[in-house]
């Protein structure tokens, strides 16, 4: 929903640079109805199929956000506690909520249970257990499935693969059966489901299916062995077009493939994060000085790394325009942050016209892992998010000040 006319950038019906006079710099901008129509591709790709799309939280967890994605019937797919508790102040019904995690505590595995959530992804044998004694001391029976690690190759950054052999997610897939015979022992568990998320930013389908067939195969095995799954869990991971020239998937391919693969009876559960809030959101900045240094051009912007560490972390791409159409002459130019780091950049050796002191740039495609992964390091506050709906703009995150800095410190 972004587009140019009369050679300025607007974000559904607002100029840009008019957020930047009112609401400052660097800034989240959102827009609603590409939120909407995100969710709904989701919708409509699952069709008559009986099943969630739970939201994937992680990728933006404001309040607002949350609410607006609860209000069209998004389930929720959490990781922690805190999750569990902003999904449900955003009013997700407690049974549309599900919850993995390699790591969970007694205290979030209580929070879960008492607040009857759909179900509790279980990622080791350990964590089967706490679960069932923690359910026998609530005197409740506690909704699992198991997080299958499938063990298939993708072509991801490796921090953010995650269904691939020797990684820390999931239950391997040679110990699925055994995983679930134990459970079925249990007194104080109820078998419901299968779960399995392979990665993230995956643009293939090759991988998606290979993880359901392997997942369909411990389907199989199960129900030789009397046990009846409800849901099948296919997790999230469907890349967006970062890059110009990349091929996408849409989520209607992406289900319509996997749904070929299981029964009709089943339920299912997909985990979309970047997919719905990735393009809705952008990252606006002014540039505060332009330098030249070692023979290279630089533009440093009010976003730091830790308003955006995307870049730094996974070196990942995302394209960075004027607010303003200029045509003047293309150079190399390096986009960094005001951070005393030199992986603090945003885009390195992008071509971009001659953008002056005080003008703003417009850093694509950050709506997921963007405010959620930012923290105030370096002493920066946090930075606002506005969500644009139309000609309307409303602040759904104020900006932090000095004195947020120092929020529970004593
Ligand atoms: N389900 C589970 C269990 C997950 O761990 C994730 C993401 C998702 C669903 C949603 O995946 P998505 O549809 O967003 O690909 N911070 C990284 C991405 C980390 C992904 C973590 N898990 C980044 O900025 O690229």
């Amino acid at each position: 929903m972004l587009k140019f006319d009369k050679n300025e950038l607007y974000i559904e019906q607002v100029k840009l640079s008019d957020i930047a006079k009112q609401y400052g710099t660097s800034v989240y901008i959102y827009s609603k109805n590409q939120i909407i129509k995100n969710f709904k591709d989701y919708k409509e790709a699952l069709g008559y199929r009986d099943g969630l799309i739970c939201f994937a939280c992680k990728t933006n967890s404001n309040g607002t956000i949350l609410k607006l994605l609860a209000d069209l019937g998004a389930g929720a797919d959490t990781t922690s506690g805190g999750e569990i508790y902003r999904c449900l102040r955003a009013g997700f019904k407690p049974a549309k909520i599900v919850y993995a995690g390699v790591g969970k505590t007694s205290e979030e595995i209580e929070y879960a249970l008492k607040s009857k959530i759909l179900m509790l992804n279980v990622e080791s044998f350990e964590e089967l257990d706490t679960i069932d004694t923690i359910a026998k001391k609530l005197k409740t029976k506690a909704k699992i499935s198991f997080r299958i690690n499938p063990c298939v190759d993708l072509d991801t950054h490796s921090y953010i693969a995650t269904g691939k052999k020797g990684t820390k997610f999931g239950i391997p897939y040679k110990d699925a059966l055994k995983a679930y015979l134990r459970a079925k022992k249990k007194k104080n568990i109820t078998i419901v489901g299968i779960h399995s998320h392979i990665g993230s930013q995956i643009l293939d389908i090759v991988p998606f299916k290979l993880a359901a067939e392997k997942i369909k195969k411990i389907i199989e095995s199960l129900e030789k062995n009397n046990i009846k799954l409800d849901y099948i869990n296919c997790g999230g991971g469907l890349g967006i077009k970062y890059e110009k020239n990349q091929k996408i998937l849409t989520p209607k391919k992406l289900i319509s493939e996997l749904l070929l693969v299981f029964d009709k009876d089943k339920k299912f559960i997909f985990e979309p994060g970047r997919s719905i809030i990735a393009n809705a959101g952008h990252l606006l900045t002014k540039i505060i000085y332009r330098k030249v240094s070692g023979g290279k051009n630089f533009l440093i912007t009010d976003v730091g790394m830790n308003d955006l560490i995307r870049p730094t972390l996974y070196k990942a791409y995302h394209e960075i325009i004027p607010v303003k159409r200029i045509n003047t002459k293309k150079v190399k130019t390096d986009v960094v942050g005001p951070i005393c780091e030199s992986g603090d950049y945003i885009g390195k050796d992008r071509m971009l016209p001659t953008v002056k002191q005080c003008k703003y740039l417009l850093i694509k495609c950050t709506g997921a892992y963007g405010a959620a992964m930012s923290s105030d390091y370096n002493s920066r506050p946090k930075i606002p998010e506005v969500l644009v709906d139309g000609k309307k703009i409303t602040v759904i995150r104020k900006r932090a000040n000095y004195q947020d800095l120092m929020l529970n410190e004593i």
